[in-house]
């Protein structure tokens, strides 16, 4: 077992997903104590799909009024890393299995990997909103590996060869996966319910940000109007705040580091789409594209 919080190196398998010992032990107290409310939003991904990003894009949508007359001066983002601001909820019941959350405003905006079916009750009987994002496989993987490979040098002395770990991810056999697993049981949720689950992905986002942010806005039920569009605060002002190269460029996040050890550069590296292309050789493309179409397939779900 390892004792190296969440890094992969002895993993669990619990109600159909992996999961580090760490991880496993922050996730049972979720389920068991976390009480959801009607007004809660929780963002929710697949580990290295961009939910540094998507924290900072709902924190900054949510907390509006403040963006008005602080983006240029002391707005939260620009003194604290995204994860500060919009905690995972497997953090917080880490740190205490039944944490005392009434100090959070409402909305209560919380992040988790949790996959669908194991998200506790009082999220799925309550009328709190669910934002899911997810990547690419390839990007993903390839963000995954990264991560693990500047944690893995310091603590172990070793790094995780490429093919080994693509080999697991493949598998099915990586943290909080199978990935399309997990991706597959928010795009249901988000079919089924569309009022309560919103399934967006990192290259939509990428592609047409004010089209997406502008959606979000809607179904969180705080839309712009047409003046709030380009005015402090607004669309662009929101996207500008939380782009790649403005928050990796903070000093918060080029030199802090988070509680849970994670230096808030780690979360930073490329943050472009396509980036696989530099890792992964034409047997591997070929083995996990196959994959994935094979795992959505009937689902029309494309990723
Ligand atoms: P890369 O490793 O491909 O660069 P997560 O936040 O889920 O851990 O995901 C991390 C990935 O999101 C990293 O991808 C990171 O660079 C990217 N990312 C972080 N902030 C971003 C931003 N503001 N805009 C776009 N991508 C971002």
């Amino acid at each position: 077992p390892s004792e190296m919080g969440w890094l992969p190196m002895f993993m669990h398998f619990y109600q159909g997903f992996w999961y580090t010992t760490r991880q496993l032990s922050a996730i049972l107290p979720v389920q068991h104590h976390f009480k959801a409310l009607d007004s809660d939003i929780v963002l929710v991904s697949t580990p290295k799909s961009g939910t540094t990003w998507l924290k900072a894009i709902l924190f900054a949508l949510l907390n509006r009024s403040y963006c008005y007359s602080n983006i240029k001066g002391d707005h939260p983002l620009l003194q604290k890393n995204p994860h500060e601001l919009v905690p995972f909820l497997e953090f917080l019941h880490m740190l205490d299995t039944n944490p005392d959350l009434s100090s959070f405003t409402s909305p209560r905006l919380l992040a988790t990997h949790i996959p669908f079916g194991s998200l506790p009750e009082s999220m799925k009987d309550s009328e709190c909103k669910i934002v899911y994002l997810c990547r690419n496989p390839k990007d993903t993987y390839v963000s995954l590996w990264q991560f693990t490979n500047k944690l893995l040098p310091k603590e172990t002395g070793t790094t995780s060869p490429l093919e080994e770990t693509f080999d697991k991810f493949c598998r099915g056999v990586s943290v909080y996966g199978p990935f399309w697993d997990h991706v597959l049981g928010y795009y249901n949720a988000s079919l089924e319910m569309p009022h309560k689950v919103f399934f967006l992905t990192y290259e939509e986002m990428k592609e047409k940000p004010i089209e997406q942010l502008k959606r979000l806005a809607d179904f969180l039920g705080c839309p712009f109007s047409e003046d709030e569009e380009e005015v402090d605060g607004g669309v662009d002002e929101i996207l500008r705040l939380c782009s790649f190269d403005n928050l990796s460029k903070l000093e918060v996040n080029q030199n802090g580091k988070l509680s849970t050890g994670h230096e808030n550069k780690s979360f930073f590296r490329k943050g472009e789409v396509g980036d696989w292309v530099s890792y992964l050789t034409p047997d591997m493309i070929e083995r996990i594209d196959r994959i994935t179409e094979e795992k959505f397939h009937g689902s029309g779900l494309k990723l």
